[in-house]
């Protein structure tokens, strides 16, 4: 984020993000970088987002960042990693938030999503960065007419459509993934979607006649 302006920006700031923060730092697990993190909480406040689903938990830096925005958020937020997922338990135990925000320990593409039987007024897919077009074909029946799907991670550190300097095959087998869904995206005839160079770069995805 340009540095001048992070100065005016007010994220969620406590001991226990903070340790998120560095936690996340030490171990190199991937979470929100602040620009988007930013632009998400914007759109939640906004929108006056009350229920959420988040593809991709991690530590539960952003849920947790999320159910900060207002006491009547609630979240559902999927994670396969064994690890993550009891970070997560106990970070959200920490924030006090079990209550509200809800770590389901599966592979979020072997999920049936009538188990969630309510619908959301934000999508969030934050997950395996190749499976992009298959969370969001799975997961948008649960999106409330008026809610928007946002994707993270659509320009992957610069490399999306520079996949020319990527030696390594699998990396660029990877970008080719992420260029692809960005494609898929813009031309998904049910879906209006703006794309944002913020953060790692974001899609927001909304139903056309929703
Ligand atoms: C980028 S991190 C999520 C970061 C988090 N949303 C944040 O900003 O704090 C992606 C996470 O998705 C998880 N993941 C990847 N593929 C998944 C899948 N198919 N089902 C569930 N979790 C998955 C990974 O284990 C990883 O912890």
């Amino acid at each position: 984020m340009n540095s001048y302006f992070s100065k005016f920006n007010k994220f969620p700031n406590n001991k226990l993000i903070r340790d998120m923060r560095s936690y996340a730092e030490k171990e190199k697990v991937p979470i929100i970088q602040d620009e988007g993190l930013t632009f998400l909480l914007f759109l939640i406040k906004t929108k006056k987002v009350r229920n959420i689903l988040e593809i991709g938990t991690a530590i539960g830096y952003s849920a947790i960042n999320m159910a900060m925005q207002s006491l009547d958020i609630n979240i559902d937020t999927i994670e396969r990693n064994e690890e993550m997922y009891n970070q997560a338990i106990r970070n959200i135990k920490k924030a006090k938030m079990t209550e509200r925000i809800n770590v389901h320990f599966k592979d979020a593409l072997e999920v049936d999503i009538n188990e969630f039987n309510r619908k959301y007024d934000l999508i969030f897919i934050d997950a395996a960065k190749a499976q992009y077009i298959k969370f969001f074909t799975l997961y948008e029946p649960l999106l409330s007419d008026d809610g928007v799907i946002f994707t993270d991670n659509l320009l992957f550190h610069g490399l999306v459509n520079n996949s020319e300097r990527i030696e390594s095959k699998n990396l660029r087998n990877l970008v080719t993934k992420i260029e692809n869904y960005n494609e898929w995206l813009a031309n998904n005839e049910k879906y209006d979607t703006s794309f944002f160079s913020i953060g790692d770069g974001i899609a927001v995805s909304v139903k056309k006649n929703g």
